[in-house]
């Protein structure tokens, strides 16, 4: 229904979930209830938040009705705008979906649902007349759904490089600059409550793999499954990796990279030496950052704290703010562009350099018979550096970093060096920026 002239009504907003993020909305909603209304040309009014257990006090609530059934906040006509902050696949995407279908905008938080299920409910969005925006779903509080879906679109987009998992990067930093081993920077991490008790959908890669198919998506115009992107956590990283890195003027930071290359997309997310003199190197601690390549624009960087109630809410309401903008207006949403659909290609042809570390017994013609290998299958080394040797176990450790090569050719390679006899272990292998 266009809006009457002159209405100074309130907007009636729904919360799906009040937990962490939520009680920041709800606290910033209160704080800034006068100047939002100043922006929207109405109020806004919290009428309904939906939780599991509607028990617990919850503070700040005010007059909203606290429930534990979707049917009632649905029920509410007076509901336009749905705020979904549950997290989790499943109930959140049926709730966002019936949500859409009956009319109300979304806001949502949820990387998992809009990853996985993005397309088709903005399909349902476009069908019911209504929005569905989801900044909050990448990088916390960093600006960059809106200016994919905006103000870059008038590039090619050709990269997206991203560190998007503030909890590995606390991880990572610490390692680097202490030290230390994975185990200890994940204990610390756990204990400061930046890593969960089960911390395997950050630490593996899942949650980075989650936000890069949406920023593929938008940036590439393409459909980017979570599946899709080639994944490599970080818990094989060791002390000495670091050590070896910072040698070669590196750091190692979980890089999550989406490329437009031969027509297709390149999508992956692992643990990668970036040169110490590149801006995403100096990203540290729990921040995040997107660095984004256009035909037009060239290089641009964004980056700010990727996760917590504050800078979340900050995304957050900036979907409210705009979106209850266009219900005073009477604008009608415009459906989301149409994707074209591009080839996601296989890790086995993603290109990269690459970093060995090989522990060899100590003998003449090891290295010789190694680079044999890595010639055999067209990968040329960069450089070699032996780093460690064990006089007792006759052992060396060596370090080789290659030019650019595919990763099926790597995998073959890796293979035959492992059944050396002349090779101990190979330590861990991990690929290259530049
Ligand atoms: N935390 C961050 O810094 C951050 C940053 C960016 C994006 N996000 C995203 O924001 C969303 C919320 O994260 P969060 O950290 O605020 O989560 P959270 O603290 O675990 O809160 C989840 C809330 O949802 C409610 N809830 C969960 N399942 C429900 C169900 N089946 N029915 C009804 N209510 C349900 C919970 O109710 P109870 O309170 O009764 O348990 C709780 O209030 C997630 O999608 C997350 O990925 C979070």
């Amino acid at each position: 229904m266009p809006p009457e002239p002159g209405d100074n009504s309130s907007l009636g907003l729904a919360l799906l979930g009040s937990g962490n993020v939520g009680a920041g909305v709800v606290a910033a909603l209160n704080e800034g209830a006068a100047r939002y209304a100043l922006q929207v040309g109405r109020p806004l009014a919290l009428r309904q938040v939906l939780v599991r257990d509607a028990t617990r006090a919850r503070p700040g609530l005010g007059d909203a009705h606290l429930t534990i059934s979707i049917d009632e906040v649905l029920a509410d006509r007076d509901v336009q705008i749905v705020i979904e902050l549950m997290g989790g696949e499943h109930p959140a995407r049926e709730y966002i979906e019936r949500a859409l279908a009956s009319g109300r905008h979304v806001v949502t938080a949820n990387k998992e649902v809009m990853a996985k299920h993005g397309a088709a409910l903005l399909a349902v969005a476009a069908q019911h007349g209504v929005r569905l925006l989801y900044e909050a779903s990448v990088g916390g509080g960093i600006p960059v759904i809106s200016p994919l879906s905006r103000d870059l679109l008038a590039n090619e987009l050709t990269a997206v490089t991203a560190i998007i998992n503030g909890t590995t990067n606390y991880m990572l930093t610490g390692m680097a600059r202490d030290g230390t081993d994975y185990a200890v920077a994940l204990a610390e991490a756990q204990r400061l409550g930046y890593a969960e008790p089960d911390p395997t959908a950050d630490v593996e890669g899942i949650d980075a793999t989650y936000k890069l198919a949406i920023l593929c998506g938008l940036a590439f115009h393409a459909a980017v499954a979570p599946d899709d992107v080639a994944r490599q956590g970080i818990s094989r990283l060791a002390a000495r990796d670091f050590r070896y890195a910072e040698a070669l003027g590196y750091t190692i930071k979980l890089l999550a990279i989406g490329r437009l290359v031969d027509g297709g997309v390149v999508a992956s997310v692992q643990p990668t030496l970036i040169a110490r003199d590149e801006p995403l190197a100096k990203v540290d601690g729990v921040l995040n950052a997107v660095q984004i390549e256009g035909d037009l624009v060239g290089r641009v960087l964004f980056i700010g704290r990727g996760a917590g109630p504050g800078p979340t809410s900050s995304a957050v309401l900036a979907d409210v703010l705009d979106v209850a903008r266009d219900i005073v207006a009477g604008r009608t949403p415009l459906a989301a562009p149409e994707q074209r659909v591009l080839p996601v290609h296989p890790p086995a042809l993603h290109r990269s350099r690459y970093y060995l570390r090989v522990t060899v017994q100590d003998r003449p013609r090891v290295l010789a018979r190694l680079a044999g290998v890595l010639g055999e299958h067209e990968i040329s080394i960069a450089s070699v550096i032996q780093f460690e040797t064990d006089d007792d176990a006759r052992t060396a450790e060596l370090v080789i970093t290659t030019h650019h090569a595919p990763g099926s050719a790597m995998e073959a390679a890796l293979s035959e060096i492992r059944a050396l006899d002349a090779v101990v272990e190979v330590g861990n292998v991990l690929a290259m920026g530049g």
